[in-house]
């Protein structure tokens, strides 16, 4: 038998090469393709960070809007797929709505699923980042009993999905641009964050050749789970049972108990022991809304706020260097904007779907193999039956 390094976690295993993005931990940096993302927010938008996710360089203006216009212009989804909501409860979580109806694309697809050839990756992504907000949008309206909104291709994308997300048949309102542009944000915060659970799980299941839908909805299952694209649902959920600034102490002291299982939702990463940088984009874009909507003095927000400053003095999270993640002020942002809690990890799940594909691709552009980790085997010796 080989010997094995046995890394639970991944903790010092690297998987693969990238150049997509990197990650300084200690000092708080993220760089796509090289760019910090506070001047990406600043300058930037969404779509303008697929193409340089996808491409490796920013485009040009003509790029841009070619890039825009192809992509907006496979939002919608196959007719067919409305057949397949209405298979599902009402109730349903949308993130189980997701994972089923992102893998079923492959069916609708047949044309452009030779993952060989650049063409076909090229034309698999533009559908995935172009149809996921429209699915998103579909598994809301489909909760609260409202007919599908067709997308609007001469929206920003941003904007597209405000408008399928809270447009009725019956208005033809435009989203408000300081929450479509925090939409924005969110989207582009969340765009890549190179080798995390749910990235690695579609290299992984890249790695075998299997069609790059029913890869990204692999990754969408990773994404669900509480320690991952689940904290911000979890974090206002936490907001909301903390309920008032006089119960943070009660949780404070939960959260450091070995003895209990809770933990402060929104605070600690594996790679930033640091300031998440896009937590700091993320709480100065919580400002921007909760101003524009008159809620400034919004009570999960004070919540959210006292409770960052009691941590960030507190002995246990400074020993520890667990510091705000990007979803400490998310929930708070998408609560405010009326997207309900459980559409949390959906809209995480859309906005990362740039970076699966990237990494996907990347992955299929470079000589690889298929991805087989081994194991330390503590089972029963060979006995006789
Ligand atoms: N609250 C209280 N204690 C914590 C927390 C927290 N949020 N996070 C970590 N710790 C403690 C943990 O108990 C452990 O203490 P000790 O050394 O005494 O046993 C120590 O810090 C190290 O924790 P770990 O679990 O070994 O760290 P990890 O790198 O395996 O986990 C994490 C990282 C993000 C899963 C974890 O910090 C966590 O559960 N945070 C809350 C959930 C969350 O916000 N997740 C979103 C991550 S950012 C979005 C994304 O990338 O998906």
């Amino acid at each position: 038998m080989g010997i094995f390094t046995y890394d639970p976690g991944f903790v010092s295993t690297a998987a693969c090469e990238s150049g997509i993005t990197y990650i300084d931990g200690d000092k708080g940096i993220l760089l796509h393709r090289g760019y910090p993302i506070e001047q990406l927010a600043e300058k930037s938008d969404y779509l303008e960070v697929c193409y340089l996710l996808l491409n490796g360089e920013l485009p040009s203006p003509q790029q841009k809007a070619e890039f825009v216009n192809i992509v907006m212009n496979h939002t919608m989804v196959h007719e067919q797929i409305t057949y397949f909501f209405r298979g599902f409860r009402r109730d349903a979580h949308p993130m189980a709505i997701m994972v089923a109806c992102v893998g079923a694309l492959s069916a609708f697809y047949h044309d452009s699923l030779d993952i060989s050839d650049p063409h076909h990756r090229e034309v698999c992504a533009f559908r995935l980042i172009a149809k996921m907000p429209t699915l998103a949008a579909m598994c809301y309206k489909y909760s609260i009993g409202q007919p599908f909104m067709y997308p609007r291709n001469n929206l920003a994308y941003a904007e597209n999905f405000l408008h399928m997300m809270f447009g009725t048949p019956c208005s033809d309102s435009k989203p408000n641009p300081v929450l479509a542009k925090a939409m924005d944000r969110i989207f582009m915060l969340h765009a890549d964050h190179e080798q995390n659970a749910s990235t690695s799980t579609v290299r992984l299941a890249g790695s075998s050749g299997a069609n790059p839908f029913a890869c990204i909805a692999s990754g969408i299952a990773a994404l669900w789970g509480p320690a991952h694209g689940g904290a911000n649902e979890a974090v206002l959920s936490m907001l909301q049972e903390i309920g008032d600034e006089s119960r943070i102490p009660e949780f404070i002291k939960r959260a450091k108990d070995p003895d209990d299982s809770f933990r402060l939702m929104g605070f600690g990463h594996r790679v930033y022991h640091n300031f998440d940088p896009r937590a700091t984009v993320m709480k100065a874009s919580c400002d921007e809304v909760l101003k524009e909507l008159g809620k400034s003095d919004d009570p999960l927000l004070k919540i959210a706020r006292q409770l960052e400053q009691i941590a960030l003095k507190d002995d246990y999270f400074i020993k520890r260097k667990l510091y705000p993640n990007v979803d400490f002020y998310s929930g708070i942002i998408l609560n405010a904007i009326g997207i309900p809690t459980n559409m949390f990890t959906v809209i995480f799940a859309v906005a990362r779907t740039i970076g699966w594909i990237s990494h996907w691709s990347e992955f299929h552009s470079s000589p690889n193999r298929i991805g087989r980790p081994r194991q330390l085997y503590t089972g029963v010796k060979q006995r006789d039956y």
